[in-house]
């Protein structure tokens, strides 16, 4: 007898019948949009390598924040590009540092959006490395705690809603969880770069943050990218230490630790889509070599099957109008 056909097309026959079957959905629900905040006034200026996403000057904020929260986006992820930069990384500090009075705007312009604030040095640090560095050019892991620490209190105290350190030096979830619950903030959570690869995908997002380091790289502190069972380690320690959320950076090249971190620990998931993965879609639709929005929704649709609760993309206010 021969094998009988199993018909797996019959749910595949008409748009209602898949709608009905979908396994992952992408929600508005799950995306944070990353914002540039720079010095001046009046400033909404493009960033070349990454199409449709700006630096803002503070005036210019409450527009677009009200935007974002008007297309239903829950969360902002800030970065900062500061007028000085100095070898102790005042700008990232700083009271009056530019991440803190970004953090004043958003939460005065749209009090319920989540404010999640990107903690490292190198945006801010002369040399563009992410932490101190000794006489012979090496970042300091303990000595760099120390700022990250008091760079973690002053967002908080300027109203993030969510610390997100950035910076990989061994120990920093400890050490801001610390800082924050001895400052009165024990209340604001932790959301790790946990799995952080030393990748060539973050080249337009250092063009737009004007953080690309002066001499060297960043391996000696990321992660190298062939390491699936160190990831791990990393998300297990970050958890031990204090986060709550645990991110993998960058997504789509690394969509298999995206799935381990998944089955290893319940707390959410976040999954960072990086500028190079953003613009490597943008460069390809410019060529009309590719349908954007089907593209950009697959990818991203396959990082939240892989696993990710939470995707930090520069594609959330798209994706937002797309769904609704
Ligand atoms: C800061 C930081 C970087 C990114 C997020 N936070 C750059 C880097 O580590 O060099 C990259 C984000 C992106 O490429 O979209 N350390």
């Amino acid at each position: 007898m021969a094998f009988p056909i199993q018909r797996l097309r019959r749910l595949r026959r008409t748009e209602t019948l898949r709608r009905m079957v979908r396994e992952t959905r992408l929600s508005v629900d799950q995306l944070i949009y990353p914002l540039f905040i720079t010095a001046g006034q009046g400033v909404q200026e493009p960033i070349g390598a990454m199409p449709g996403n700006y630096r803002w000057s503070l005036d210019r904020l409450p527009g677009e924040i009200e935007e974002i929260a008007s297309l239903g986006i829950p969360a902002v992820l800030l970065f900062g590009i500061p007028a000085d930069k100095d070898p102790e990384a005042t700008g990232a500090w700083h009271e009056r540092g530019i991440v803190q009075e970004a953090l004043r705007v958003v939460k005065g312009a749209a009090p319920e959006l989540v404010a999640v604030a990107d903690t490292c040095l190198c945006e801010y640090t002369s040399h563009g490395h992410c932490g101190r560095l000794d006489e012979r050019g090496q970042v300091l892991n303990d000595a760099t705690l120390e700022l990250l620490v008091r760079t973690a209190v002053a967002q908080a105290a300027a109203g993030a809603d969510i610390i997100a350190p950035s910076d990989m030096m061994d120990g920093r979830v400890a050490a801001i969880r610390a800082g924050l619950d001895a400052n009165g903030f024990d209340q604001i959570p932790i959301m790790s770069y946990a799995a952080k690869f030393a990748s060539g995908f973050y080249g337009p997002f250092r063009e737009a943050a004007g953080s690309t380091p002066a001499f060297g790289d960043r391996r000696g502190y990321q992660m190298d990218p062939p390491n699936r069972r160190e990831a791990l380690r990393e998300v297990l320690l970050d958890i031990e230490e204090g986060a709550d959320i645990v991110m993998v950076k960058p997504a789509v090249a690394y969509l298999d630790i995206i799935r381990d971190v998944r089955e290893a620990v319940p707390h959410p998931v976040a999954a960072y889509h990086v500028s190079g993965e953003f613009s490597m879609i943008k460069a390809a639709a410019a060529n009309g070599w590719i349908d954007e929005q089907r593209v950009a929704t697959e990818t991203l649709t396959s990082i939240a099957r892989a696993g990710a609760d939470l995707i930090i993309t520069y594609y959330a206010k798209d994706v937002a109008g797309w769904i609704s």
